[in-house]
């Protein structure tokens, strides 16, 4: 019987393990140096946790099984629920702000397509305690900070930017009930996904007032933050929602990266938990889903049992990401720099002692070396060496026999030097 792969699954091949890694550790060095503090939780949790406040898209994907004593429990499909819950635990104990980061491999049973599967890895940056857009700026820049340090320019990536604040303003004050909202952002999120033709009939199923859906409908053509100002009118929510917009970019614009960032109305998030600034972020082709995304949530702690406290952060996923930096070339120059250093040949097989002791010491002292198990001509040996990428190649010959020299070669230029072995590796330190 031939085993397949599950459907949305990934086998990371060592090339593919290597770019991973990349990704990884790049979010980790942008984390620690942006001042946050890494944590994780359990890949599974209580089901209910998920069917509380992610919302019905998450719900509906969720992995869900029963343990032997019968209880109900998931796979996560995000973090965020397990971050509000381990904060809560602790609120008295940790001092504030709360800058955590976190990359855990999430499962969602969502539909496979380009740059969406069912398994995936997905960082997050969140900050607790901090009521104020200075907070949701700071993720932004951190989100960006990652972007450019992988190689990608605001031609490339584009950080579009609104408030769930705003809209929940504008919506109350066009006459939206407030209990019907998540529907409604729940389609409003869809507006830059689905066709328009497609996105008109789901605005029709939650709000059956015609006036009012072509109120929404002017409103989600709105193409800066300035037109919104005739909407909001003397509304007192909205326009303080555009000024705390204003204020974020301001931010942003003293942070340097006001050239990355963008109003878009279209930005309303999918999740249910979100309350103030949300945020996306897309590769300039659009022909692919969000590489990132989030907003405040203000709500989530208190909903989870615990005190009122702000909360706002985001999660970027491996999958849109590797695509886009696969396309940049990013990943080109990764099977050099995670080769070998040193393959160390030897030209006599009567030296196979004397070389497996300059590899040891090699790797004593540090360096990543190899050999060949199988041996055969130097010409064999040092295709080997290529074939792992090697740096090096350290030879044991004529002159090691007779003067205890190696031969240095650099695999790249192909210019050989003669050492002596003590040398050598006095020089290695
Ligand atoms: P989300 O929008 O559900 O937000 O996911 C954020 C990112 O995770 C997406 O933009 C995408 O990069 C990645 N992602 C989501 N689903 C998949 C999938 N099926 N396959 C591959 N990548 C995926 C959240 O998860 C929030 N908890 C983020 C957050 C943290 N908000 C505040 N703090």
């Amino acid at each position: 019987m031939e085993i397949q792969p599950v459907k949305g699954t990934r086998d990371f091949y060592p090339e593919d393990m290597a770019k991973r890694n990349f990704i990884a550790d790049l979010w980790k060095q942008v984390s620690l140096r942006n001042g946050f503090a890494e944590y994780d939780g359990p890949i599974f949790e209580y089901l209910a946790m998920y069917q509380l406040k992610s919302g019905d898209e998450i719900a509906s994907q969720l992995f869900a099984f029963e343990d032997r004593g019968g209880r109900q429990l998931a796979i996560r499909p995000e973090i965020t629920p397990t971050l509000a819950r381990m904060v809560n635990q602790r609120i008295n104990a940790l001092p504030r702000p709360i800058k955590w980061f976190s990359v855990p491999r999430l499962c969602r049973a969502e539909r496979p397509q380009k740059g969406r599967l069912r398994e995936f890895f997905q960082w997050n940056i969140d900050i607790i305690g901090v009521d104020d857009c200075l907070a949701d700026a700071e993720v932004i820049f951190c989100s960006v900070d990652f972007l450019s340090q992988a190689g990608l320019t605001n031609n490339d990536v584009v950080v579009r930017i609104s408030s769930r604040r705003l809209m929940a303003a504008l919506l109350g004050y066009f006459g939206i009930e407030k209990e019907g909202l998540e529907k409604v952002y729940g389609v409003l999120d869809k507006k830059n996904k689905v066709p328009q033709e497609a996105f008109g009939k789901m605005l029709e199923e939650v709000i059956s007032d015609s006036s009012k859906r072509q109120k929404v409908q002017k409103l989600m053509a709105v193409e800066s933050l300035s037109q919104l100002e005739d909407f909001a009118g003397s509304d007192k929510n909205a326009n303080q929602a555009i000024e705390e917009l204003k204020q974020l970019f301001n931010y942003l614009n003293i942070m340097g990266i006001s050239e990355f960032c963008k109003f878009d109305i279209g930005i309303v998030r999918g999740l249910a938990y979100y309350t103030g600034i949300v945020f996306e972020i897309y590769d300039k082709s659009e022909q692919l889903r969000a590489i990132c995304g989030g907003g405040r949530y203000d709500n989530l702690l208190a909903d989870f049992g615990g005190q009122k406290i702000s909360a706002t952060g985001m999660g970027m996923g491996d999958c849109v990401l590797g695509i886009v930096l696969e396309e940049k070339g990013v990943f080109k120059n990764l099977s050099q720099k995670n080769g070998i250093e040193y393959f160390v040949a030897l030209a006599d097989e009567s030296l196979q002692n004397e070389s497996l002791k300059v590899v040891t010491r090699l790797r004593r002292a540090g360096r990543k070396a190899d050999f060949s198990y199988k041996g055969g001509s130097l010409g064999k040996q040092l295709k080997q060496a290529s074939a792992a990428n090697a740096a090096m190649c350290v030879i044991l010959g004529e002159e090691f026999t007779q003067k205890k020299q190696l031969v240095i070669k650099n695999m790249d230029s192909g210019q050989q030097d003669i050492v002596a072995v003590e040398d050598f590796f006095s020089r290695l330190g």
